[in-house]
């Protein structure tokens, strides 16, 4: 396994393997990897000759007052686990290689990402469009990896790729969950441990509404009190939204047909979590 710390050796190294007829499956990351980016490895080393995955803690997809700062890194452990995943290629740059002095472009994915995370989130799928785009002209890949855990963030990327003509098949994992059901997340590492007891309630509280619709309910309204309702038994969950919505358009639904998903923000204590099921 190789860790490679410059753009223009990636890049090279990338224009080599395209030329050499090896397949390229790419997993982007920000680090402090768990089993959630793990799976995403998984998939990728299944279907592809060559697995890269990229370290890069993305500051333009970070907000003003957000946690950039203080955002979890552990560079060797993350090789570690690499290594072990057998990740041929472990991209790590710095941030003044990626946004050299005078960058001043950037890609805004309209429609999609001005919903949910997007509205309360200004400017950040406009630094995770912009830091994809780059990532997938440095890599090359034909295949990337994605988690549903962050399905709005799949929706933006899925729409810069096809509109862009980038040539990478977008393939999106299932959410990875501790035994209890929270999200895999590098930001659970902020939780203190009543804060982490806590957290549990959000996925409870999706999967109340999920067996709400199987016995057969569909009204939103209904489904999102349910929602509601079970996160209230904890009262250190701040809802920041919670949403029906049509898991394409992420335009919201006024009753749960087919293919509804339920999406949610929340904040405990400092730390803001989302998490999404399918209902
Ligand atoms: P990060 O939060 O590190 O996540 C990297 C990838 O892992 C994303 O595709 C995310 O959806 C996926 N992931 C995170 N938690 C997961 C879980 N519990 N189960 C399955 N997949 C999970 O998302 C980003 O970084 C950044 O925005 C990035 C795309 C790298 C751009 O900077």
């Amino acid at each position: 396994m190789r860790v490679i710390k410059t753009v223009s050796e990636m890049s090279d190294e990338a224009a080599g393997l395209r030329l050499a007829g090896k397949t390229v499956g790419f997993v982007p990351t920000m680090g402090y990897l768990h089993a959630g980016h793990l799976s995403l490895v998984k998939l990728a080393r299944r279907e592809n000759d060559v697995v890269v995955l990229s370290i890069f803690v993305n500051p333009t997809q970070f907000g003003q007052g957000e946690d950039l700062d203080r955002y979890p890194r552990d560079l060797p452990g993350d090789v570690d686990k690499c290594r072990k995943e057998d990740v041929n290629i472990v991209f790590a740059p710095e941030a003044d290689d990626i946004y050299p002095d005078g960058f001043s472009t950037s890609v805004n994915v309209e429609g999609v990402s001005e919903r949910l995370c997007g509205a309360v989130r200004p400017g950040h799928f406009r630094g995770v469009a912009t830091v994809v785009a780059k990532l997938f002209n440095i890599v090359k890949p034909h295949r990337a990896y994605f988690g549903q855990k962050d399905h709005q963030q799949t929706m933006v990327v899925r729409r810069m790729a096809r509109d862009l003509d980038i040539g990478t098949d977008i393939i999106v994992g299932p959410t990875v969950r501790e035994p209890d059901g929270l999200a895999m997340s590098s930001r659970n590492a902020y939780l203190s441990p009543d804060d982490r007891m806590a957290a549990v309630q959000i996925y409870r509280a999706l999967a109340s509404a999920r067996s709400l619709r199987q016995s057969g309910e569909t009204r939103a309204d209904v489904l999102l009190s349910k929602v509601r309702e079970s996160l209230r038994n904890e009262p250190a969950i701040k809802a920041e939204y919670i949403e029906l919505v049509d898991p394409e358009k992420l335009t919201p639904l006024s009753s749960a047909g087919e293919k509804a998903l339920l999406a949610l923000a929340v904040r405990i204590g400092k730390t803001r979590l989302i998490d999404n099921m399918f209902i």
